[in-house]
């Protein structure tokens, strides 16, 4: 069966954390999220919306954590979101005990998830977001396993494309 990677463009901010808050809304525990994309794609929004659709209060800005590997909100489910920008190598990654985070009752999403090399869960939706305009941005969606094809399906009906 040929795998499903459906694309959304986003035409403003608010359309791209609407998008990711319908994920908020529809995760479960033990979802991952890996974004990828260059600086200004969209990554942070994206997790802005997230956090929204977990319902994390108005009070727990989500920003760019510069330097903080690993920022932890309260919502419906714990969101613990990972910037790996300035993690230089998957040894480092490694050793920082992602696997304990990810594999716990919350919500794990991560910036920069290419520098992780392929030390990531094996079962993760994958966001690229693509820089189209100066307010255009392309999402490409991929699950790479059971939890994360459920949450891709249910993201699509629940969202129009
Ligand atoms: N459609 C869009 N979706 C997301 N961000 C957008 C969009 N159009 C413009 N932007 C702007 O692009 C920037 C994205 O920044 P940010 O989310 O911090 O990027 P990243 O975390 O990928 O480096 C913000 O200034 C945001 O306002
Ligand atoms: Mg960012």
């Amino acid at each position: 069966m040929k795998e499903a990677r459906p694309s959304f463009r986003s035409r403003s901010p608010g359309a791209t954390r609407a998008a990711a808050a319908a994920f908020g809304r529809l995760a479960t525990p033990g979802t991952v999220i890996c974004l990828r994309g260059p600086l200004g794609s969209g990554k942070t929004v994206f997790v802005q919306g997230l956090a929204r659709g977990l319902r994390v209060g108005r009070g727990q800005q989500v920003r760019s954590p510069t330097f903080t590997l690993l920022h932890e909100y309260a919502g419906r489910l714990p969101l613990f979101h990972w910037d790996l920008h300035r993690i230089r190598s998957a040894e480092e990654w490694a050793a920082l005990g992602w696997e304990e985070v990810c594999d716990g009752p919350g919500v794990a999403v991560l910036e920069w998830a290419d520098r992780a090399g392929s030390a990531l869960p094996r079962d993760r939706v994958e966001v690229t977001l693509g820089i189209a305009g100066p307010r255009e941005r392309m999402l490409t969606l991929r699950a790479t396993g059971r939890h994360s094809r459920a949450l891709l399906r249910a993201w699509c009906a629940a969202h129009p494309l």
